[in-house]
């Protein structure tokens, strides 16, 4: 496996491969790899004849109060699992060699996809996850990207943007992947004391409690988003930062579930907050 470290490196890499009628697929992370990361190189690795992963801590994508300095960095470690996975090279740029001296143009999306959920709680996060995935998109030039359900609204932002600025690229969505006890695989995960991490099994228990209602037939929004709460609300460690139930891709509002649905959760245990979602389709 090739590591690249810089801008001229990666373009080298890509030309290469293009150059030779070869496929590219990309995968986006921020490093500190577990089982869900791998599972997306994996379906990389099934569908394209090269396979370039990027660890890269994003600091543009962070508001001022979040993890960034604190956030997990494991590059040894990740550079053993990119290899067991297969792929050909990782990207692992300095926040200089991203953002040098000069550097002003971001990738904005607007309208209200962007400022519900997450957005909400995290002005201009966004707007950095854009403009570094457009970036990555270029550099690597990829054909097919992968991303994971676990940032569902992150794969709605994406999709939204490759489709504005018609970059010739593929996103692909890949199912969370969980640990055996049902928490979703986070990177945050590791914030967790043990106490911590029993009570974060909160989360998705509320909403397989939503999916159990869905399946027998309700379809009020407000009572299937009441069910994750009054679930929530069992664990006291769990703070509930939302809970919202809305229409997928469009993330419009919905009163009653009458098409293919997101629900999703943000959800602070301690200090860490976690999300989590599952879509309700509708048949
Ligand atoms: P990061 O949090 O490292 O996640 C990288 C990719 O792994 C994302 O597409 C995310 O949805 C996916 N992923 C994480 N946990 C998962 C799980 N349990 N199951 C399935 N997929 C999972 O998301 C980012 O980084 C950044 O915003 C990035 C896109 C790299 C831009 O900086």
């Amino acid at each position: 496996m090739q590591i690249l470290h810089t801008v001229p490196e990666i373009v080298a890499f890509r030309k290469a491969a293009q150059a030779a009628g070869k496929t590219i697929g990309l995968v986006p992370t921020m490093g500190a790899l577990h089982e869900g990361h791998i599972t997306l190189m994996r379906a990389a690795r099934a569908a394209c004849d090269v396979v370039i992963a990027s660890v890269f801590v994003n600091p543009v994508q962070f508001g001022p109060h979040e993890d960034f300095d604190k956030y997990p960095r494991t590059f040894a470690a990740d550079c053993e699992k990119l290899e067991a996975a297969g792929v050909d090279a990782v990207f692992h740029p300095e926040p200089a060699d991203m953002y040098p001296e000069g550097y002003c143009t971001y990738v904005n999306v607007e309208g209200d996809i962007v400022h519900k959920l997450c957005g909400a709680q995290r002005p201009g996060h966004f707007r950095g996850v854009a403009t570094v995935v457009t970036k990555l998109i270029n550099l690597s030039g990829a054909d097919e990207a992968y991303f994971g359900q676990k940032d569902a609204q992150q794969v709605v932002v994406v999709r939204r943007f490759v489709e504005d600025l018609n970059l010739p690229v593929h996103i692909n969505m890949v199912p969370i992947v969980r640990e055996p006890e049902g928490l979703a695989r986070s990177s945050r995960n590791r914030y967790l004391s043990p106490a911590e991490k029993t009570a974060a099994l909160v989360l998705f228990r509320s909403l397989k409690k939503a999916r159990a209602a869905f399946d027998n037939g309700e379809r009020d929004t407000s009572k299937l988003k009441q069910i994750v709460r009054d679930e929530l609300a069992t664990e006291k460690l769990a703070v509930i930062d939302y809970v919202e139930l809305n229409a997928f891709p469009s993330l419009k509002p919905l009163p009653v579930v009458n098409q293919d649905a997101l629900l999703a959760i943000a959800v602070k245990i301690g200090k860490t907050r976690l999300i989590d979602n599952i879509i309700l389709e509708a048949r």
